[in-house]
């Protein structure tokens, strides 16, 4: 792997060191699961469709079938993934963190339910999730969704419209979303921040946040980004690849 076993020696060491790791992650997580990411130039969503047509509460008043056949079949993309060695290698983090009373909190901007899916159990969802629909009328969230709709758009037992309960542009993040990723970023002693272009507000603020309260800060992604030069860190890999030997590394120094 082109990854220098000296800057997984180096994760390792830090992360082994610490107790409590917050995690900001974004779509090339899950790039490995074969979700496709929203910026790479190769497959991104975005090149095939336009965010401002599909990703909008405009573009969704305006045509709300298109919007939601849009999101359901990215729902149904997401429920035929599986999480992959990068996910699972953060659900082991947390294991080995919780065993010596210690945290790792998973901020995420996937609204694909993959860390969950793979064991992680404390993850914030910064932009919501396409695995729950909510009521336009009450906000009363759906869980228990079919695998395929009727209708677009999808109706409520009452009749009203169910849209998907994700962040759109030019939406606020959840609040609760956003004080405990403040809080995260404000008390954690390792800050990681995976698989992000770090040019979306107010996630990519994390990782400046972590590093103003003293965190040590680490970035793994293929190619440079804007946290680049900002973290302590900066690792070129893919996270399916680093993340496993990054994990065993700190459980061999841990167990
Ligand atoms: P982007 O598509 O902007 O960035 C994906 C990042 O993942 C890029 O920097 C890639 O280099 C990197 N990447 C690709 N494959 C990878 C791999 N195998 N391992 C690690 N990294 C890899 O996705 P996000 O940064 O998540 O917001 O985008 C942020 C937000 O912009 C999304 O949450 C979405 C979008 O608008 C909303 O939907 C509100």
């Amino acid at each position: 792997m082109a990854t220098g076993d000296a800057q997984i020696q180096r994760a390792v060491a830090i992360l082994a060191g610490a107790r409590r790791v917050g995690v900001l992650s974004g779509a090339g997580i899950s790039a490995e699961s074969k979700i496709p990411t929203f910026r790479d130039a190769m497959e991104g969503l975005w090149k095939s469709f336009d965010p401002q047509e599909l990703a909008t509460p405009e573009a969704f008043a305006r045509n709300p079938e298109r919007v939601t056949r849009w999101y359901d079949f990215r729902r149904r993309m997401c429920l035929d993934a599986r999480p992959n060695p990068g996910h699972l290698a953060l659900a082991e983090l947390e294991r080995l963190m919780n065993g010596c009373g210690g945290w790792v909190t998973i901020l995420t901007q996937n609204v694909d339910g993959l860390h969950q899916r793979a064991g992680s159990r404390d993850v914030v969802e910064l932009h919501g999730s396409i695995m729950t629909w909510r009521c336009c009328e009450t906000g009363e969230p759906f869980h228990d969704l079919p695998e395929a709709f009727e209708q677009y758009p999808p109706r409520t037992p009452a009749g009203t419209m169910l849209r998907p309960n994700v962040v759109w542009f030019g939406e606020a993040l959840p609040e609760e979303a956003i004080d405990r990723a403040c809080e995260v970023a404000a008390s954690c002693e390792v800050f990681l921040t995976v698989g992000t272009s770090s040019v979306v507000y107010p996630a990519a603020g994390f990782t400046h946040l972590a590093r103003e309260h003293g965190a040590t800060t680490i970035e793994i992604n293929p190619t440079e980004t804007p946290a680049s030069d900002l973290v302590d860190l900066s690792i070129r890999a893919k996270s399916g690849e680093a993340l496993p030997m990054i994990v065993a590394g700190v459980r061999k120094v841990l167990e």
